[in-house]
């Protein structure tokens, strides 16, 4: 059995709907604005701001399904087709479903936070373009964006920033828990258990509609991440856990707290603070990646936020999302010389291995991503020196860029081709990459979770499938198998 679908018949619409780029109106408009994950009107704020897309016509599409002749009218808004209008079409008692692994065309939400558009190579967090932010933004400014949909005025920035800084510390159980891992326990192993852990400190978590009590939450799990993540880095080396300085600024403190030894004051330089915030900032959030979905998907179930961003930390520690960075350096340390990347290029190329930190299910041309950190390698190299794996990275980019193989796939460097140098020169361990990338993006979880949690349509994640094993037997005896 098969069925057509047919051409769309409605041709008195404006075409909006189907206007990729259009930007959706507010979901819940009882929800205020300026609190803190509010599902914020993305209206104009500028006079580049295309604001919300016009509701100018209704747009169908016209579904014939030739197993019984019928013909269906699904409505297309914002340029989708609502999956639960296709159950009506049923030929065998079984409403029609859509199949999509890894949900390559399928929506699951509405968000205001975080705008991509693949093929031109544009990121924009709340309407600003992350090269601007980049260039001129703080981390912790920009993580208050992303969680109110604008940016803060001096008072509502300082004002962040002190309850940042004075929710760094940990439970001491926490520090003990973290103890209690093997010396050579994965960092990305200890966050996500330590994150989890977070929610039996503060069991009124799960009093997620309380918009106070989310904003508290918010705040603390943002100001533990470099906490957390540093000791972690401690552990590992089996060094003394060193606590906040709330004195110092959001990455100047995470710095002092990885590598600060017996010296009063830890003074990093502010050219790799700097570098680090940009890259942090660059990872802030970037809408419906595996683990902002792993977030929601979680978080779907009602749960408190520690429990749904643990999930996300699970999701990012595979060396498909945020582990990239960490393959990449293997990867690199392993080609060894520039001779052996063509040898390389032949095994990626016969399918026995991936070129680690290429490829990206929405960028198609290049990721704005690796073009900032790209520029942000010059400025760490000029205070640490040039890692020497960026040769074989630099020589890797040019070969396969110029070959059928990644130019037909579209293949290009993303966010973690790089970053994983830098990471290098500010000394971090390959291990530790992925956790600097966890801490970059909790605003972004938790903004994505707050937009959930306010979002009227949104229902427990629970997809369907297509069921492939044996149906109804009669259990057999052991005696008998
Ligand atoms: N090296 C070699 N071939 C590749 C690569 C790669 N890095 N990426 C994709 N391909 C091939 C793939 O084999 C397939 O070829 P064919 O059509 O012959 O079967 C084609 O390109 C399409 O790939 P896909 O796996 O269907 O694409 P996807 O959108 O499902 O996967 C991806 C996207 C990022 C998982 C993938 O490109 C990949 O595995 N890249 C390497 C890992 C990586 O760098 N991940 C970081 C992503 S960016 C940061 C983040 O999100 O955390």
């Amino acid at each position: 059995m098969s069925f057509y679908i047919g051409p769309m018949t409605d041709v008195s619409t404006t075409g909006a709907d189907l206007d990729p780029t259009a930007q959706q109106p507010a979901l819940d408009e009882s929800v205020d604005p300026t609190t803190t994950g509010g599902v914020d009107d993305p209206g104009p704020a500028g006079s580049d701001d295309t604001g919300p897309a016009g509701s100018g016509g209704r747009d169908s599409l016209t579904v014939t399904d030739n197993r019984t002749g019928e013909t269906y009218e699904l409505e297309i808004t914002d340029g989708t087709i609502r999956a639960a209008d296709l159950k009506q079409i049923s030929a065998d008692g079984q409403g029609l479903a859509t199949y999509d692994p890894g949900f390559v065309n399928t929506a699951s939400c509405r968000s205001a936070v975080t705008y991509i558009d693949g093929d031109a190579g544009i990121l924009e967090y709340r309407g600003y373009p992350i090269e601007q932010l980049a260039e001129s933004s703080t981390f912790l400014e920009v993580a208050y964006l992303l969680l109110n949909g604008e940016l803060p005025n001096e008072t509502e920035l300082a004002s962040w920033v002190h309850d940042i800084t004075t929710h760094t510390f940990l439970h001491e159980n926490v520090k003990q828990l973290m103890q209690g891992f093997r010396y050579d326990a994965h960092p990305m192993g200890m966050l996500m258990s330590s994150v989890s852990a977070l929610s039996t400190f503060y069991p009124d978590a799960n009093q997620i509609s309380d918009v106070d009590n989310r904003q508290l939450q918010i705040t603390r799990l943002i100001a533990k991440m470099p906490t957390l993540g540093a000791f972690a880095f401690r552990h590992a080396q089996g060094k003394p856990y060193v606590y906040p300085d709330n004195r110092l600024s959001y990455v100047e403190n995470f710095l002092a707290m990885l590598f600060k030894m017996s010296e009063p004051t830890y003074g990093a330089d502010p050219r790799l603070v700097k570098a680090l915030d940009v890259l942090l900032i660059l990872h802030a959030d970037h809408e419906q990646n595996c683990s902002t979905n792993a977030v929601r998907s979680v978080g779907s179930s009602q749960v408190d936020p520690y429990s749904a961003v643990a999930a996300g930390i699970g999701a990012l520690y595979g060396p498909l999302h945020g582990g990239a960075n960490e393959s990449v350096l293997k990867m690199l340390r392993r080609i060894g010389s520039v001779d052996n990347i063509p040898g390389f290029i032949d095994g990626v190329k016969a399918g026995k291995e991936k070129l680690m930190g290429f490829g990206h299910r929405v960028y198609k041309n290049f990721d704005p991503r690796a073009t900032i950190i790209k520029k942000a390698c010059d400025d760490v190299f000029a205070v640490t020196g040039v890692n020497p794996l960026l040769k074989i990275a630099q020589e890797l980019e040019r070969i396969a860029l110029e070959d059928e193989y990644f130019i037909k796939r579209k293949l290009y460097p993303n966010v973690d081709f790089y970053s994983g140098l830098i990471y290098e020169a500010l000394q971090f361990p390959p291990e530790m990459f992925t956790v600097l990338f966890a801490i970059g993006r909790t605003p972004g979880w938790l903004a994505q979770w707050a937009e959930l949690v306010q979002d009227k349509e949104q229902k427990i994640a629970r997809p369907k499938q297509i069921y492939t094993g044996h149906r109804t037997r009669t259990f057999v005896p052991m005696a008998d198998r």
